[in-house]
């Protein structure tokens, strides 16, 4: 099982997070430990502090880790705490942080997660244990939210629709099955002949990114791990969609000094000092050897910035 999710983007992470001296790495997302093990092997001098919000992914990452077991510490939480992580276990600056966004195919190929519209389970899609789960949310949220939730983080088109299926849906019946709920939308859409796509596609990542507050989360993250960096540590983040990739790439523009400015004159002294440089142009993207090998790296960004050294 622990082998399944194939890290994307592995030898570009490894060299792009390159640190220039021996410290601490953090994967916020530490996931089955792919990028993890290639890091803590890359780098024999450095040791390695892994969050991740699902225990199950924790307890495959560590088992995975277990000869690394005296470079590394797990820790069971969301990556926006990570700066109160750092603080609670007494870690210095990292030298690298690396955020591996979405879900592992640990989660995505397990029908009893709820991810999947392909294999029916409880309608669940939380990364970790708590909080409401995506039955609470479609049984319970009130139209207007759930069109929202559809529209902005589906880009579903016909959110209208399919919202008002769900609403005439739980009236007779709570929707409790991820085969219920593809179903119900697979009727609204129908499907177009010959498209590998499944209808169903849009609405559940609209689901899985509200129940998981996969945005709110980065959001929080960005800044305050780079503000963490050691001077010249690196951050590289890989997205698996725009509104992800959109998210770091603004973060990082305006962190490297370079938030657009407003029309009028500059004001020399409420510019904000630059903390990074951005050593990714462009975001890169994987070959198509990778895609090949492993369709969902496809969509896959990395982007990487360095926080300037004390001399800035
Ligand atoms: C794409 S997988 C990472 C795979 C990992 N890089 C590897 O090589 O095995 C993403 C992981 O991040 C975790 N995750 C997603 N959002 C999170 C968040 N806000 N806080 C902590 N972990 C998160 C998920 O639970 C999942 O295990």
């Amino acid at each position: 099982m622990a082998d399944l999710h194939q890290p994307v983007l592995l030898e570009e992470v490894v060299s792009g997070l390159q640190p220039l001296v021996p410290g601490l790495l953090v994967d916020v997302t530490i996931g089955l430990g792919g990028h993890a093990l290639a890091l803590l092997t890359a780098y024999p001098d450095c040791s390695l502090l892994g969050l991740d919000r699902d225990p199950q992914a924790l307890d495959h990452a560590g088992k995975r880790l277990d000869c690394f077991a005296g470079r590394t510490t797990l820790v069971c939480s969301p990556f926006a705490r990570m700066p109160e992580v750092l603080a609670a276990t007494d870690s210095p600056s990292p030298v690298a942080v690396l955020a591996d966004l979405g879900c592992s195919s640990l989660q995505l190929d397990s029908p009893d997660r709820g991810f999947s519209f392909s294999a029916d389970g409880p309608l669940d899609m939380r990364m970790g244990a708590s909080g409401p789960s995506a039955a609470d949310l479609v049984n319970t949220a009130e139209p207007e939210v759930l069109m929202r939730i559809l529209w902005d983080y589906g880009e579903e088109r016909r959110a209208r629709a399919i919202v008002r299926a769900l609403v005439r849906q739980r009236e007779a019946g709570l929707i409790e099955t991820t085969g219920e709920l593809s179903r119900l939308v697979q009727g609204v859409l129908g499907r177009r002949p010959g498209s590998k796509i499944h209808p169903a596609t849009r609405t559940f990542q609209a689901l899985r990114i509200a129940v998981n507050d996969e945005l709110g989360q980065l959001e929080a993250f960005l800044e305050p791990a780079v503000r963490a960096l050691a001077p010249e540590g690196k951050i590289g983040v890989i997205s698996f969609h725009s509104l992800e990739d959109r998210i770091v790439k603004h973060t990082l523009r305006r962190l490297a000094g370079k938030a657009p400015t407003p029309p009028g004159p500059p004001i020399p002294d409420q510019a904000p000092p630059a903390l990074i440089r951005i050593l990714t142009r462009r975001p890169i993207r994987p070959s198509d050897q990778e895609v090949e090998n492993n369709p969902r790296a496809r969509s896959a960004r990395l982007r990487i910035a360095q926080r300037l050294g004390d001399s800035g």
